[in-house]
C-alpha cells in the first residue's frame, strides 16, 4: 500500500481485479464512474499474470475513500531491466494532479525493486494530459510513431 498526500494505491489482488471485470459494485467503495474501460484492462492484465511486486494498483482519493482509478506496471522489468507503466483516472477526478501525484509514488516503488533500470510508458499523440503527467513526474521524450509518443525515466542512480 503506498500512500501520498491525497491519494492511496492499494495493490490490485486477484479477488479485486475480478470484482472490476464483472462489474460487482456490491459492499464496493467505488466513485460512481469507476470502473471505466481503462480499469478492466488493467484489471484483465492482473488476471491473465498476477504480480505482486509489479502489478496494477488501485487509486483510492483519500478523502472520500473512493476508488478512481488504477495505476501499475505491464508486468514485470524485461531483459533489460524497462518496466513499462499505464494510468488511467475516472472523469470526475483528472484535471487536480492526481495522475501526477500517483505516478511520483509509483515511480518510488517501481525504483525501489533493483531489477528495475528505467520506466517507459506511451501515449496517443493527441493525449497532452498524459504527457505531461508524465512530463512533471521527470519523464523525458524519447521518439514518436505515427500514433504514440514514448517517454522514459532513468533509475536516479544510473551512472
Ligand atoms: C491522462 C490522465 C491520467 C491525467 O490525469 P490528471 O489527474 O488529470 O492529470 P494531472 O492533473 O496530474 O495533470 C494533467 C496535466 O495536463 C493538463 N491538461 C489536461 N488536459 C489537457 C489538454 N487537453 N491539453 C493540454 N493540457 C491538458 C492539465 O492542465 C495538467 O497540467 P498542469 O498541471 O500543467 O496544469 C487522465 O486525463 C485520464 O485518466 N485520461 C484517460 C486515460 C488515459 O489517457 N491514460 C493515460 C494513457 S497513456
Amino acid at each position: 500500500m503506498m500512500e501520498t498526500d491525497r491519494l492511496r494505491l492499494a495493490p490490485l489482488d486477484v479477488p479485486l481485479a475480478r470484482a472490476v471485470v464483472a462489474g460487482d459494485r456490491e459492499g464496493r467503495a467505488w466513485h460512481p464512474e469507476f470502473p471505466t474501460e481503462d480499469d478492466r484492462e488493467a484489471c484483465a492484465m492482473t488476471l491473465r499474470a498476477p504480480d505482486p511486486a509489479f502489478g496494477s494498483h488501485v487509486v483510492v482519493e483519500r478523502e472520500s475513500g473512493l476508488a478512481v482509478g488504477t495505476i501499475g506496471c505491464y508486468g514485470p522489468p524485461d531483459a533489460a531491466g524497462t518496466l513499462m507503466i499505464g494510468y488511467g483516472l475516472v472523469p470526475a477526478a483528472r484535471g487536480r494532479g492526481y495522475a501526477t501525484e500517483a505516478l511520483r509514488a509509483l515511480v518510488v516503488h517501481a525504483f525501489a525493486q533493483p531489477s528495475v533500470r528505467e520506466i517507459t510508458a506511451d501515449t496517443l499523440t493527441d493525449n497532452v494530459a498524459s504527457q505531461k503527467v508524465l512530463e512533471k513526474a521527470g519523464f523525458t521524450h524519447t521518439h514518436s510513431t505515427a500514433e504514440a509518443r514514448w517517454y522514459r525515466l532513468n533509475r536516479p542512480d544510473k551512472p
